[in-house]
């Protein structure tokens, strides 16, 4: 695993911004995994503005996301199909085809999740996959106490991510009990994994997942059994590293 040190958000963010770019410079057709939540939207940022200043081109990148909220539609704000289209997506030449995410309207959850599995596999799987981290260690909605041995499926969300995420819906109940997400088989496969994380608040559980004991109850500590991992933290994420 290589670990690089942001001064603050920013610095994190251009850094993982350099990697991801560099990852589309030497191979323009990549297939991206992204992610939501707060942590990639200054990543996303920085991209967009080297792509509007002429240095990044991803007209022939595939995107595929790591999850979405059962329930919701595409066109819901709170949805991370949304999401995507407002902080990423719709600032970039990226061709709309291209990018794909579980639809959380679909009629028959089951054959959703086989013909994600079925697209990742079409496209040749993923080159790079971006993660966030979430305060329990879940990577995408991988709750803690995940099998590592699933690949899409539908869960039920813990109280503490509910709880966490609670913050972009208007009321808690709002927020969707359950969602899609690639499982951490999925995620396992992709080719080379980049770990974003900052705030003191990430520092116990960043520990946990990279230098504790791999297990299912640290979703993230998975992590530590790929053989292509970057790490990128602002400093107070990584301070007990
Ligand atoms: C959500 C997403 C995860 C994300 C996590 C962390 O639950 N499903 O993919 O990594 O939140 O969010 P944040 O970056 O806001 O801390």
């Amino acid at each position: 695993m290589r670990v690089y040190r942001g001064t603050d958000y920013n610095d994190m963010s251009r850094k993982a911004a350099n990697i991801l770019s560099a990852q589309v410079i030497l191979k323009p057709n990549s297939v991206l995994g992204l992610a939501t939540g707060s942590t990639p939207l200054g990543t996303y940022k920085q991209l967009i503005d080297w792509h509007q200043k002429g240095d990044i081109d991803f007209s022939d990148v595939t995107t595929v996301n790591l999850d979405e909220y059962a329930g919701l539609s595409k066109y819901d704000v709170n949805s991370y199909h949304y999401f995507m289209k407002q902080n990423f997506w719709d600032h970039v030449n990226i061709s709309p085809e291209r990018t794909h995410i579980p639809d959380g309207t679909a009629a028959d959850a089951e054959d959703e999740c086989l013909s994600y599995d079925n697209l990742i596999a079409g496209i040749g799987g993923i080159d790079m996959q971006l993660l966030g981290l979430g305060n329990n260690g879940h990577i995408g909605f991988n709750e803690p106490g995940a099998s590592f041995d699933k690949d899409t499926h539908i869960v039920k969300l813990s109280d503490m991510t509910i709880e966490a995420n609670k913050r972009f819906f208007e009321r808690e109940e709002d927020v969707p009990r359950s969602a899609y997400t690639m499982g951490i088989k999925s995620i396992m496969q992709s080719r080379r994994i980049l770990v974003i994380a900052n705030g003191v608040h990430k520092s116990e559980i960043l520990k946990k997942a990279f230098f504790g004991p791999v297990t299912p109850s640290v979703p993230a500590s998975v992590l530590q059994l790929h053989n292509d991992v970057t790490l990128v933290g602002d400093v107070e994420a990584l301070s007990l590293i």
